[in-house]
């Protein structure tokens, strides 16, 4: 799909796409190359238009916005004495704009922003109009002015040239014209003339500031869009003279071979799942929140170095999908750094992790170190306020759908409790029985229990029990029902059909549980575990396919009602480190599964079983005979020993030795899946040993609801 150009603004926006409109020239210009999308409100001011900015701009859309042009002034600049309605003083119209633009930068992250400054005022024309409009009512008073127009001009250049953002100053460039006053129709509307000027300076400017939107028109007809034409900028589909044959087969081929509906490599975009995905796709659902991805092929050899996948998808079809719920890559397996790009989260650099080592005087995690947890949202914040020595807390969790955890559900937890020894700081943790109840075929009790069990395990991971407090949902939820429904409140189902695809034959309990999530993001959750504090910074650990939930978060934090304690309207945003996934026994194309006990280790596996498992069904990144591997070496990417020992093993040297000496073909795969093995086995081993200690009295101690020590 083509991405958008979004025209926002008042009436002259509004009518764009009349007689020469300027609207009009740029879909004409950007056609299959953008769709630009008509948002003019008319009568509206910046204070209008800002009230409105969510269901304007929602969280998600299904297109890639390029660019978004900000029209607005007009209305702004009425006169206050004789249009008080639509009048905003010129500061107050500044910092709308760039509040405007601060949301625009925020949903739309890769977006290009165009400020436009309003048009000149002709009074004579104002005037034939009201006569004409009221007739003997015409006060013959301006409720506009030229002079009054020009200073919101003016205001909008400053805080433009001020914020970066380029502009475009109608008010001045029309004036520069003779015959300026044929641009306006009734003295403040564009007349077909007046729209061509802006279509033309528009065009311009834009050629001229984001040279890679540019489009080049062929030169023989001035047509913009054939295969003459040209830009930097994708088009849509080729161009009539440019499919032949060969290319129009292909590309039947990849359509008809599963690729579209039906198949397992649809094409949605990251962030929308296509609705119901148990329904429509008959795909396993993802089983928790750090399992593996999934994918149409099955890799059954161990030994072959080359996947023996026939997935037909492909090129433009196939896309990493991610929802909470289930999670899908493409052959090559996920592409984290489109993620990062699609999400607009931030990668972990190492700039970050110095920072992150000189504040708390630890060396960075290995899995910090070596990209598995890979992305965040504020981190530098709470970095910031663990400097300050303002207390902040961590909030993780786990739907608990089965007894048995394998290694990948350990990830999360592990990682969380090295932070509470790094930042000495309290923790919470979500186990939500009641989105497991909703999403599964599972009774309610049935999953009130399983979080019972899976607390046990937990608290094997070694938390602090007077800084950590575990909670059913099921159990906690009129703790946090009050805080569940300012979020609810300023939550549109738009809003979650665009984060998490639902859709309207999505139960009601699914719509609404977001908000469930989302909830221990804000510390007015925990009246008693934290101490009343009503404000307190959050960190959140977690799997990147947990992230919708928090960019919702993220997006109603600042709307949240007013903070007791502060005075201060809204809560923080709760700041996160996003893990890749953990990938499956059987190599980056498949799925691990609770279902099925040769597809991951499970914490609860003997030494034997281990050793049964990988020998048998780890995927091989060596080659096929000793003689090939000695001379071409592993391909270490689909190796899941080697990337097994890339979770599991902390020393950097030793991996990095075996790293070397695998790919170069100075190690064979056994001997690689014999170090697995070891490592797995005293990782287990110890993890069922502290699990034998946890009794039920220590789960109910973890789960009681009690103040905290922090
Ligand atoms: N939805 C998550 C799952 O299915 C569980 C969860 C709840 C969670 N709150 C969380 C995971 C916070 C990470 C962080 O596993």
């Amino acid at each position: 799909m083509p991405g958008s150009l979004i025209l926002f603004g008042d009436s002259i926006t509004q009518a764009s796409f009349s007689e020469c409109g300027f609207g009009a020239h740029l879909s004409n210009v950007f056609a299959r190359r953008l769709d630009v999308l008509n948002r003019g409100f008319s009568g509206y001011n910046t204070r209008w238009a800002k009230t409105y900015l969510n269901e304007i701009f929602p969280i998600c859309q299904s297109t890639t916005t390029e660019l978004v042009i900000i029209f607005f002034g007009a209305n702004d600049a009425s006169l206050l004495d004789q249009n008080p309605r639509q009048h905003v003083p010129v500061n107050e119209y500044g910092q709308n704009l760039l509040d405007i633009c601060q949301h625009v930068k925020d949903r739309h992250t890769n977006s290009h922003i165009l400020l436009v400054a309003p048009p000149p005022i002709d009074h004579a024309k104002r005037l034939a109009f009201q006569k004409q409009r009221y007739k003997e009512q015409a006060t013959g008073v301006l409720e506009r002015t030229n002079e009054g127009a020009g200073l919101y001009a003016a205001k909008c250049v400053e805080v433009a040239l001020a914020a970066q953002y380029p502009v475009l100053d109608l008010w001045t460039l029309m004036q520069k014209e003779k015959d300026w006053s044929s641009f306006l129709s009734d003295g403040l509307h564009l007349t077909a003339e007046g729209n061509r000027f802006v279509g033309h300076a528009l065009v311009n400017i834009i050629n001229k500031t984001f040279s890679n939107l540019a489009v080049i028109p062929d030169k023989l007809n001035g047509a913009f869009h054939n295969s003459g034409s040209s830009s930097n900028f994708a088009k849509f589909l080729p161009w009539h003279d440019e499919i032949d044959e060969k290319s129009y087969s292909e590309y039947q081929q990849l359509m008809n071979g599963g690729g579209h509906s039906g198949g397992h490599s649809g094409g949605h975009s990251v962030g929308h799942s296509g609705g119901e995905v148990e329904q429509s796709e008959g795909v396993e659902r993802k089983e928790d929140s750090s399992s593996s991805s999934s994918s149409s092929s099955s890799s059954s050899s161990s030994s072959s170095s080359s996947s023996s996948s026939s997935s037909t998808s492909s090129t433009s079809t196939s896309r990493t999908v991610v929802t909470p719920w289930d999670a899908k890559a493409g052959d090559e397996g996920f592409d984290y750094m489109k993620l990062i790009n699609d999400y607009g989260s931030q990668p972990i650099n190492d700039e970050l992790l110095a920072r992150f080592e000189k504040v708390t005087q630890h060396q960075p995690h290995e899995w910090l170190r070596r990209g598995i947890f890979f992305s965040h949202r504020d981190l530098h914040l709470i970095l910031d306020a663990h400097e300050k020595g303002e207390k902040f807390y961590l909030y993780t969790g786990r739907g608990p759908s089965s007894e048995s955890l394998h290694m990948g559900h350990l990830i999360p937890f592990r990682f969380t409790k090295w932070l509470q020894d790094v930042f000495d700081c309290p923790l919470v943790i979500q186990l939500t029985d009641d989105e497991k109840f909703l999403w599964k075929d599972l009774g309610l009790a049935e999953c009130h229990r399983l979080a019972f069990e899976n607390a046990k395990d937990i608290i094997a991971c070694g938390f602090k029990p007077d800084k950590t407090f575990i909670f059913s949902d099921l159990d906690y939820y009129s703790e946090m029902y009050t805080t569940i429904l300012e979020i609810e409140k300023r939550v549109t189902f738009n809003q979650v059909k665009g984060i998490f695809g639902f859709n309207g034959s999505s139960s009601i309990g699914k719509v609404a549980f977001p908000a469930v999530q989302a909830a221990p993001s804000f510390s007015r959750s925990f009246q008693i575990p934290l101490k009343g504090n009503s404000n307190m910074r959050c960190l959140i650990p977690c799997a990147i396919d947990q992230d919708p939930y928090f960019r919702m978060t993220r997006d109603v934090a600042p709307r949240m009602k007013l903070c007791k304690a502060t005075k201060k309207k809204g809560c923080y945003k709760p700041a996160l480190l996003h893990s890749v996934f953990f990938p499956a026994l059987q190599g980056p194309n498949s799925k691990m599964s609770s279902s099925n006990k040769n597809s991951a280790i499970f914490v609860t596996d003997t030494k034997k079983e281990i050793k049964n498992k990988v020998n048998k069904h780890a995927f091989s990144g060596g080659q096929d005979t000793m003689e090939l591997q000695r001379e071409h070496g592993a391909n270490l990417i689909v190796d899941t020993s080697y990337q097994w020992l890339r979770f599991f093993l902390p020393d950097d040297d030793k991996l990095k030795e075996i790293g070397n000496a695998y790919s170069t073909g100075a190690m064979l795969t056994g001997e690689v899946k014999k170090i697995l093995i070891d490592v797995l086995q005293e990782i287990t081993a110890g993890h069922q040993q502290a699990r034998a200690k946890v009794s039920d009295d220590m789960v109910h101690e973890f789960m009681s609801v009690r103040p905290l020590n922090f």
